[in-house]
């Protein structure tokens, strides 16, 4: 159980707009021990002292996320992130192109760092996040530690890129929902592994891969993620992720007319789909990123047979954006 909050906190989930009040609150929940649900750029976090055992504690517990799955800890600086983690030459180069920004690192941490072993699943490597939001960042601050924050979801489920999202998903679990309003980049941040002389991107996100590889040279594919390593890999566990509940067929330009439909581009005429959500029109692959999971929500209904996709382009963000179309189009257990 985490810490009693003091008497002058209130126990229930409560949904704040972004401002100086709010940002003090849930500074002051959070070092208190307590899950406060933050914007960031990419998604919403829910967001505890990454210091505090029974905090990260609880995290794990809302969210229904299995122990082994390391969280990202989010700090206010490169300067910050590289006190918890050993940097080296490729980092400093992504820390001062991308932070603040949608890039995690996994790098070796620090002997005597102070976060929780629980937050990095008992890894010797730590994944470090300067967010680009100003909320998160002004939390970050007026907190003065690390927070750890996974996307603000039940595990396995879309991510939160609105606070509506977040009250929905985790309501009363969370001490206090701050409300930055939409996020802008839309799908998780991308996440290097410097942890070895080989760079790996462990998960294509808000950094277009062409831009990481632009500063450090090619990026490998994850090598059997250390803590996915000799794990029972059941249906639904690693794979499917980003699930809605109805069934998604994907590279999909002629739906059924029994379907919900997520187009990118222009529309054909012919198109009878039940209803149709459009990811970018203009076929703009940073819009059609913000827009992702909201749609996915908004076509998650039971009058339709299932969510067809439209086909999209596998390069900057559509990178990204495939991957999380394909999890959550893998078969599930659930
Ligand atoms: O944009 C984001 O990254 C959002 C916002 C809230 O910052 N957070 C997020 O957290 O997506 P989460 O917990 O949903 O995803 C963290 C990813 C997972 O794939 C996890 O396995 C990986 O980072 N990860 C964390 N620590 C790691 C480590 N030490 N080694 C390898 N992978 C790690
Ligand atoms: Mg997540």
């Amino acid at each position: 159980m985490p810490p009693r909050a003091p008497a002058n906190i209130r126990p229930i989930a409560e949904i704040l707009p972004v401002g100086p009040a709010a940002i003090r609150l849930g500074a002051r929940l959070i070092r208190a021990g307590r899950l406060v649900a933050l914007p960031t750029e990419t998604v919403y976090g829910l967001g505890a002292d990454a210091t505090n055992d029974a905090a990260v504690a609880a995290i794990f517990a809302a969210k229904g996320r299995p122990r082994f799955n390391p969280l990202i800890v989010h700090v206010a600086s490169a300067a910050a992130a590289w006190r918890l983690v050993r940097a080296d030459a490729r980092a400093r180069a992504l820390g001062r192109a991308f932070w603040p920004g949608p890039l995690t690192l996994v790098l070796p941490r620090r002997p005597g760092s102070p976060v929780s072993w629980l937050a990095s699943a008992g890894l010797d490597t730590l994944a470090v996040r300067v967010p680009g939001h100003k909320a998160a960042l002004a939390c970050l601050r007026a907190a003065a530690r690390p927070i750890a924050a996974p996307s603000a979801n039940r595990s396995g489920r879309v991510s939160p890129t609105t606070a509506a999202h977040v009250a929905a998903e985790l309501g009363a679990r969370v001490a206090l929902i701050l409300d930055g309003g939409a996020c802008r980049v839309g799908v998780e941040s991308s996440v290097v592994d410097l942890s070895g002389p080989v760079a790996r991107l462990l998960r294509p996100g808000g950094v277009a891969r062409e831009a990481i590889e632009a500063r450090i040279g090619p990026l490998a594919a994850p090598a059997g993620q250390a803590w996915a390593r000799g794990r029972p890999k059941g249906p639904g566990m690693q794979e499917s992720h980003y699930a809605p509940r109805l069934r998604l067929r994907l590279g999909v330009k002629t739906p059924r007319a029994s379907e919900a439909y997520l187009a990118f581009g222009p529309v054909a005429p012919g198109v009878t789909a039940k209803s149709v959500i459009n990811l970018s029109p203009t076929r703009d692959l940073e819009e059609a990123a913000a827009r992702l999971f909201a749609s996915l929500r908004a076509l998650d209904r039971r009058r339709f047979s299932a969510i067809a996709v439209a086909p999209i382009p596998a390069h900057g963000l559509g990178l990204a954006i495939n991957d999380r179309l394909k999890r959550a189009a893998a078969p599930r257990s659930r």
